[in-house]
């Protein structure tokens, strides 16, 4: 049963209608309807007693006593806007637990630390964000984690055997579904089950799950045996291009020591940030709505006009297909990230991007402005070319990511930039 109000006559609410309220209550600040920033980094303890019992708590070093709660101590560790938007975020993918970071990269970065150690190897998916292909690629090798990549054809078998051929321990697996750019779907269920397989009763090997192209409104990996759900929260639950921040979900058994890592390295996020993703989270659903109905449009146009050769987009699979059905057992609804192959390679990709008018050339996504940009070379740059060829990262790829506009408007831009190609 939740501490906070979250039914009415026993009937759950839905997490939409508990993002104006759940986790604060007016009373803690004179009735004041939202939440105020708690801008301030340390807290006043009554007594030094109850700082010392604060701290116990903290470090784990006690179970609370019967109603005795976590309290506020330093910034660092806990802050009223980071818990109060934790709460809010756990709701969407009925995660227990929530902890916030000062990136999408931070959140990545922690959870891999938490868990993996020197001597481990890493099953990651391929393609990933550029960010966290070249955290897995060349930050983790200098720790001795060694990444053993796999695509969305690998079976299971095969992704077994490249772990065993690997030679060391499982520490964890990280996959990017759909994956940026091309919006490849892995396996979630069948990644839980190599992850467990790998799991004793002395070391779990967490499967997480990068939900940032659907999430947390379109797919929800804790349903299909995920562990750990990661967002870059930078993207739709942020939503307006005007904050960094990232997100672990999970339960608390996993969520916990993640938490622990992020107080000694520092990547928590700020309470203006946790103020801001609250005021998100309350359009979160409507703005994913609106974006994802769009995004139909706009692919539908693409996938009718004579320069692009190829679209990738979830809503255009084709039935009968791996992929289709994997998209059934696993995606609520197709999301608004769209990328497409034009004719003509780089320059005409170029010309393409130089033409949009309204489309904005940039990088990042999931705001309610529409975004145009060239993964080879710009997001995806840090992986080779091989690597990016190998993956559907070509050299004519362009990735869209649709906002709040109007669908006319959207497709009369792509229209008359593709005239230009
Ligand atoms: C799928 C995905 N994961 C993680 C990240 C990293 O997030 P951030 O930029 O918030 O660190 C990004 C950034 O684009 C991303 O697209």
């Amino acid at each position: 049963m939740s501490k906070w109000k979250d039914r009415i006559g026993g009937k759950p609410l839905h997490p939409e209608s508990l993002m104006m309220s759940y986790g604060y209550k007016p009373e803690w600040s004179e009735g004041a309807a939202k939440s105020p920033i708690f801008q301030t980094s340390t807290f006043v303890f009554r007594t030094a007693e109850e700082g010392k019992a604060f701290f116990e708590l903290a470090q784990g070093r006690r179970e609370p006593g019967p109603g005795e709660k976590r309290g506020l101590i330093y910034s660092r560790l806990n802050n009223p806007d980071l818990e109060i938007a934790e709460d809010r975020l756990a709701l969407w993918d009925g995660a227990e637990d929530c902890a916030l970071f000062n990136s999408g990269m931070a959140a990545i970065a922690t959870a891999m630390l938490a868990f993996a150690r020197p001597g481990d190897v890493a099953a990651v998916s391929h393609p990933l964000y550029g960010g966290t292909h070249h955290l897995t690629d060349w930050l983790l090798p200098q720790f001795g984690i060694r990444p053993i990549p796999f695509s969305c054809e690998c079976s299971e078998e095969e992704i077994e055997a490249r772990i065993a051929a690997a030679g060391g321990p499982l520490g964890f697996v990280l996959i990017e579904t759909p994956a940026n750019p091309t919006n490849d779907l892995i396996d979630i269920a069948c990644c839980a089950r190599i992850a467990a397989r790998h799991s004793t009763p002395d070391r779990k090997v967490p499967l997480a799950v990068d939900n940032t192209f659907l999430g947390p409104l379109f797919q929800h990996p804790l349903e299909h045996g995920a562990d750990l759900v990661l967002y870059s929260a930078t993207k739709y639950i942020g939503g307006h291009s005007d904050l960094i921040a990232g997100a672990v979900l999970g339960p608390a058994s996993l969520v916990e020591p993640v938490r622990s890592f992020r107080t000694l390295l520092g990547t928590q996020t700020d309470p203006w940030t946790g103020w801001l993703l609250m005021r998100s989270m309350e359009t979160l659903k409507v703005r994913m709505e609106r974006q994802a109905h769009t995004a139909g449009a706009v692919a539908d146009y693409l996938a009718s006009h004579p320069r692009v050769l190829r679209v990738n987009y979830l809503g255009h699979l084709a039935e009968g297909t791996p992929q289709y059905d994997l998209y059934r057992r696993q995606c609520l609804g197709p999301g608004a990230m769209i990328s497409f192959e034009v004719e003509g390679g780089v320059e005409a990709a170029y010309r393409f991007l130089n033409s949009l008018q309204l489309f904005k050339l940039a990088v990042s996504l999931g705001s309610t402005e529409s975004l145009a940009q060239h993964p080879a070379t710009m997001t995806h740059s840090e992986a080779t070319e091989e690597e990016n060829l190998a993956a559907g990262v070509t050299p004519g790829l362009v990735r869209l990511s649709i906002g709040m506009e109007h669908p006319d408007d959207l497709i009369l831009d792509v229209g008359q930039a593709l005239e230009k190609v």
